[in-house]
């Protein structure tokens, strides 16, 4: 019988840790494998990605390519996938024959959005209970802008989106009201499709996998560093219309999202030694790593990783660590977005207290994930308020003695939640239960399998 199980109710059970040793491979980049699926689908030709990623929300991505006339095969490899994606081009998709599902995935809706922008064509982009709650006004002004129809329900930016293309769109000159990496893609896809010359600026530069992967493809993007308002790393990127997109073979790096469970896990225990390899360490990614070495984790980097196409790549190995409080500023937040809710259990086991500042992005995740780290993190004996936007983690006396203990907590059936409260039932007193587990599958089908193997 293994320590944990997931019980037909979605419940699943995780008994603290005596001991965390292992190597693991990282699952595939979530946003990267999203990205290539797309790029390959707007060139007309053949493209393969090795090592995509096979969990929910990139199927999501290739099911909606299909029905836009798209060819992708799949090949399953240990919970990875080999696509094979045969497109005619953006300019001969033809008309799905209903709407889009994007199921949990803001990154399918918000770059599609994009990418239909840019095309003859009418088509509706829905998705699961989640995704319709989330802000779509992001997308639909800058697309409206550029001259395409955007339609929602609610006030017109809400899910299911309507979305009329319009060719060629207008290039537009855009500044985020927030700094999102999905924004920045959605614009500079729509404006592959514009006459002239469309810029995106941001008050922290995002994730530039976009870019990077444009470039690799023939596409000429320009980065530039602009002067912000906060002066945390403002940029602006700009792209010419009417670029080709060439076909290429990827191979898709590990997801650094997906290794900061594990470098938290290796961290906060106090017997772990942990190996990750093959994890993307892009600089638009890896603010993780730096903050948890900046609260004193224990992290190596080795110098055996590689670039695969465009994306460098690294062995981190995780020890346990003796970790102090953090002050994140709103820039470091958008750094690592998606790593707020692991390192609020890292903040949860420092000494001394912490703080996540303006990270009023969170309430528009998958779940309202301000509110469900506060409620999570409290149902297991932590410390955690809000100030506003600002999330405060009291912290604990060092690692021996934090002081989480076990409790049957909510994850909002949000895979972040779920695979962080996972985490800290590996160092809580007792069992730790989590609901709605298996929507760690959204990113990281293998999580729980995997946190089997650091335990034995
Ligand atoms: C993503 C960007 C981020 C992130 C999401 C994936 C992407 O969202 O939270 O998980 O692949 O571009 P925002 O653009 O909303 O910040």
């Amino acid at each position: 019988m293994t320590a944990t199980t997931t019980h037909p109710t979605d419940l699943a059970t995780v008994p603290r840790a005596t001991r965390l040793r292992g190597r693991l491979r990282m699952p595939p980049d979530k946003s990267i494998s999203h990205r290539a699926l797309l790029l390959a689908a707007m060139a007309t030709g053949t493209s393969r990605i090795a090592n995509a990623s096979g969990a929910l929300d990139p199927r999501s991505t290739a099911a909606c390519l299909r029905a836009l006339g798209v060819t992708i095969e799949g090949e399953e490899q240990d919970g990875a996938v080999d696509w094979r994606i045969t497109s005619p081009g953006r300019a001969a998709w033809r008309t799905p024959d209903g709407p889009l599902d994007c199921g949990n995935s803001g990154t399918t809706m918000r770059l599609l959005t994009g990418l239909l922008g840019g095309t003859a064509l009418d088509a509706t982009l829905d998705g699961d209970a989640s995704l319709r709650g989330r802000p779509m006004r992001r997308v639909a002004e800058p697309l409206r802008a550029m001259g395409a129809t955007v339609d929602g329900a609610g006030d017109a930016t809400l899910p299911p989106l309507r979305v009329v293309g319009r060719t060629p769109l207008r290039s537009i000159d855009w500044t985020t009201a927030v700094p999102s990496a999905q924004v920045k893609s959605a614009i500079l896809l729509a404006g592959l499709a514009a006459g002239g010359v469309t810029s995106v600026t941001e008050a922290t530069a995002t994730r530039d996998h976009t870019e990077r992967m444009l470039r690799a493809r023939g596409v000429q993007v320009r980065s530039e560093a602009v002067a912000g308002a906060t002066g945390d790393g403002a940029q602006r990127v700009s792209i010419a219309g009417g670029q080709t997109v060439r076909p290429l073979d990827q191979t898709v790096p590990g997801d650094i999202s997906a290794a900061a469970f594990w470098l938290v896990a290796g961290a906060v225990h106090p017997d772990a030694e942990l190996v990750l390899e093959g994890v993307g360490v892009n600089p638009t990614r890896r603010a993780v790593i730096d903050l948890l070495r900046a609260m004193g984790a224990s992290i190596t980097e080795s110098a055996s990783g590689g670039v695969e196409t465009g994306e460098p790549t690294a062995t981190l190995t995780v020890r346990s660590s003796d970790l102090a409080a953090i002050d994140a500023s709103a820039g470091d937040v958008a750094r690592c977005i998606d790593e707020v809710p692991v390192l609020a259990l890292a903040a949860a086991c420092a000494r001394g207290p912490s703080r996540f500042s303006g990270a009023g992005e969170l309430r528009h995740k998958e779940s309202d994930r301000l509110v469900g780290i506060m409620e999570g993190l409290c149902a297991l004996g932590a410390d955690v308020t809000l100030d506003g936007d600002d999330l405060v983690v009291q912290g604990g006396a060092g690692r021996t003695a934090f002081g989480l203990r076990g409790a049957t907590v909510q994850s909002l059936a949000d895979h972040r939640l779920a695979m962080t409260f996972a985490v800290a039932g590996l160092v809580a007193s007792g069992t730790t239960a989590i609901d709605a587990a298996s929507s760690a599958a959204i990113s990281y089908p293998g999580f729980f399998s995997d946190l089997e193997r650091l335990r034995a």
